[in-house]
């Protein structure tokens, strides 16, 4: 096992489209996985993409039962997913606070999907047909992003509604606190 620097906005790496993977089940994937999953667990991360640790491959972990860095949204299950495709369930979509361990310190108002169907594979290969709405959805398709060189700045629409997690927490912006902060403020969510 071993803890990965993540990548941060600015190193090309993260604007490339990464590679499918063609072959499961082999000592690198799983050694690879292995990694992305110690890695977000150990930056507190709703979820990570390959190109984070600086693999282009079309990777992506995410889940986890409570979250310092998100303190006010439901569980998500824990995931890994290969060669995704994310296919929206509708054309709705809703506005929520999104960070990166890529972009640290900051959060922005991001539009997504609220439903969405994705496939794709697990880490032994087997296929996966999920459907998510919300928090879960939301994460899928940050992460997913990511495979397509893709960070959450870029989906902004409203730039009032991105900065620095202490500045826009003061301005009384930010529904979610720091992880110090676990009972304070939980304020209306956009
Ligand atoms: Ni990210």
């Amino acid at each position: 096992m071993a803890i990965h620097k993540v990548l941060r906005m600015g190193h090309p790496l993260l604007n490339q489209r990464a590679a499918a993977v063609e072959d499961f089940n082999t000592p690198e994937l799983d050694s690879l996985i292995e990694d992305m999953l110690d890695t977000m667990q150990a930056e507190d991360g709703a979820g990570l993409a390959a190109p984070q640790i600086g693999v282009s491959r079309r990777i992506v972990v995410f889940g986890f039962d409570q979250n310092p860095r998100y303190q006010d949204v439901p569980s998500v299950p824990r995931t890994v997913l290969i060669n995704p495709v994310i296919r929206a369930l509708g054309d709705v979509m809703e506005e929520g606070w999104e960070g990166c361990l890529s972009v640290p310190g900051m959060r922005g108002l991001v539009p997504r999907y609220s439903a969405i169907e994705y496939t794709g594979f697990d880490a032994t290969g087997a296929p996966l047909q999920v459907r998510a709405d919300g928090f879960h959805a939301r994460v899928v398709q940050h992460e997913c992003d990511h495979l397509d060189g893709i960070l959450y700045p870029q989906r902004i629409r409203d730039f009032t509604r991105f900065g620095f997690i202490d500045e826009l927490a003061e301005a009384g912006l930010l529904p979610l606190q720091t992880s110090d902060d676990t009972n304070q403020s939980r304020g209306e969510r956009s």
